[in-house]
């Protein structure tokens, strides 16, 4: 099977994505927001390509020597197959080379699947943000690594 490739993000990828975003998240990002990843200069923004359709994706900010991700996900159909891990794989490599030493992120308390996920790259809690979430109302784990 094609395994894809990992590009930048583009304009013209966020139709694709909002789709896929909105099969993921309860409070999806806006065509804007993504857009707005796209124009920032301390934003990585990666897709990840199978032919001409798009099944993952991935938007991390680095700010001096802190890396947060804001979003990752992948098409449904195209789950469990390593495409997530591949996105975070190359973006830690680029942003270690960048000068990035911790990583950070947010994820609903009761997404137990990004929880596993993260805690087999080496996150772990590092605290809790109250009622940071929406759509329900829910706190965010915080979960960091070190790069
Ligand atoms: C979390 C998400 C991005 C993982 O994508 P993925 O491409 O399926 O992940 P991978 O195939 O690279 O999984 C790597 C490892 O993570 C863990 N994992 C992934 N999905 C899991 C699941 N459903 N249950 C338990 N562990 C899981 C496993 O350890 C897996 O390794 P294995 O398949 O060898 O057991 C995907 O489930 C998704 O898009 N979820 C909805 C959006 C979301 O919650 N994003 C994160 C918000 S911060």
């Amino acid at each position: 099977m094609d395994e894809g490739t990992i590009r930048e993000l583009r304009e013209d990828d966020i139709r694709q994505i909002m789709d896929i975003e909105k099969e993921s998240f309860s409070t999806p990002w806006t065509e804007a927001a993504f857009l707005a990843e796209i124009y920032k200069s301390y934003s990585l923004s990666r897709v990840l390509m199978i032919g001409s359709r798009l099944v993952g994706y991935l938007c991390v900010n680095l700010i001096l020597d802190e890396g947060h991700i804001l979003n990752l996900a992948v098409h449904p159909d195209f789950r469990r197959r390593g495409l997530a891990t591949r996105l975070i794989h190359e973006a830690f490599a680029e942003l270690k080379k960048k000068g990035c030493r911790f990583i950070y992120l947010e994820v609903r308390g009761s997404n137990t699947v990004a929880k596993e996920f993260y805690l087999q790259f080496g996150f772990s809690d590092a605290g809790l943000r109250k009622k940071y979430y929406t759509n329900p109302v829910e706190d965010a784990v915080l979960m960091m690594r070190h790069l």
